[in-house]
């Protein structure tokens, strides 16, 4: 064999090892591929409460994710919805207020409220009496339980719902800079999880143009990604079908047969993210079995090499089978927001060395 023929199958061989993403994300300072625990193990337990977030990390999973908003009086808190019908019992404690946004609510008058026991109705398979009475927490309390363990994770931040509280995101830097998290933190012990202690320790994402921009201004040296929806003022779509006029069995059909309006198009929202201090994309997922989590394919190959040819590392939402696990890695994504960090830190090769049901009772649930 040549020189030059060996130099080629070398290359082709360190290619087929090394995936795109990889790299970048060693580049960047993110673990790959990266276990998203979305709003903790929240498949497990109640949606970023104390046990779904202590769970994650002690499961190992390499961030805890949230989403931010922010009180009447000011306080940053973890919460998704912008109104608490689903995730608490305000109709027993604030009957007249059940459509309100969680902005118009005091940090006092949010801690009255269970967030816990709608788990246990909701999904009574995995319910526990130590649910009830989990109260919602704040962002202090979310990294409290970050930095309380052996593991050590990082935090993956989201603006909700950001042109609601003008602001968040200067108020995001305060915070994050008061507890230390915009400096180098502590490394931890051998073996345990150590995303804290690399410069990809925080992420910041938002699906808002403006709060990207925004999240830049404040925390340059932050990693951010855009996360990514199709029609509605994001990724313009090449139908105006909704799901009422499509005729689409279910919501996640309908979504399914979405498409962007061109590659063009896709490319120039790349090419956004990229000049606007984004790391990474962040987009939905059609999947296997469909499901209220399984929205438009926006992990097509086609765009998974554009985004990795723009240097931007891709974490899809919201997967939590293996089926999909597998059929999206085989497509180059760079890991996962789960609500199932366990499963997929066991198909990444990295299960827990305790069951779920261990580590919540060890841990007081
Ligand atoms: O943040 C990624 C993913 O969480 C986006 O969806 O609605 O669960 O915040 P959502
Ligand atoms: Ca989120």
């Amino acid at each position: 064999m040549t020189l030059l023929a060996s130099a080629l199958v070398m290359s082709e061989s360190t290619l087929a090892i090394e995936p795109p993403g990889k790299a970048l994300a060693a580049k960047i300072g993110v673990p790959w591929p990266a276990v998203i625990a979305h709003r903790g193990a929240s498949f497990d337990a109640p949606e970023e409460t104390i046990p779904a977030y202590m769970l994650a990390r002690e499961l190992g999973a390499d961030y805890l994710e949230m989403d931010i908003q922010r009180t009447r009086d000011g306080v940053l808190i973890a919460l998704h919805d912008d109104t608490l019908r689903r995730t608490t019992n305000i109709a027993q404690v604030y009957p007249d207020r059940i459509t309100q946004p969680v902005s118009s609510f005091t940090l006092a008058e949010l801690k009255q409220l269970d967030a816990g026991s709608w788990f246990n109705t909701a999904f009574p398979a995995r319910a526990r009496s130590s649910y009830v009475g989990l109260k919602i927490l704040t962002l202090d309390e979310v990294i409290d339980i970050a930095e309380g363990g052996e593991n050590k994770p990082g935090l993956y931040i989201e603006t909700k719902v950001p042109a609601q509280f003008p602001g968040i995101e200067e108020d995001l830097k305060n915070a994050l800079a008061k507890r230390g998290w915009l400096d180098q933190r502590p490394e931890a012990a051998k073996g345990r999880v150590n995303v804290a202690h690399m410069p990809g320790r925080v992420v910041l994402q938002t699906f808002e143009k403006p709060s990207l921009e925004l999240l830049q201004k404040s925390m340059p040296q932050v990693p951010k990604v855009l996360l990514l929806w199709l029609g509605d003022g994001y990724i313009q779509a090449s139908s105006d079908a909704t799901f009422k006029t499509s005729g689409a069995k279910d919501k996640a059909s309908f979504y399914a047969g979405q498409d962007v309006k061109s590659e063009a198009e896709f490319a120039a929202w790349m090419a956004w993210a990229k000049a606007h201090g984004a790391i990474g994309i962040g987009p939905s997922s059609a999947l296997k079995d469909g499901g209220d989590q399984s929205y438009m394919d926006l992990v097509k190959p086609w765009m998974n090499r554009m985004a990795h040819d723009k240097g931007l590392i891709i974490h899809p939402y919201t997967v939590d089978d293996e089926v999909d696990f597998k059929a999206l890695s085989a497509r180059g994504v760079d890991g996962f927001f789960t609500n199932r960090a366990a499963q997929l830190l066991a198909f990444y090769g990295r299960p827990s060395a305790e069951s779920l049901d261990t580590l919540l009772r060890r841990n007081g649930y």
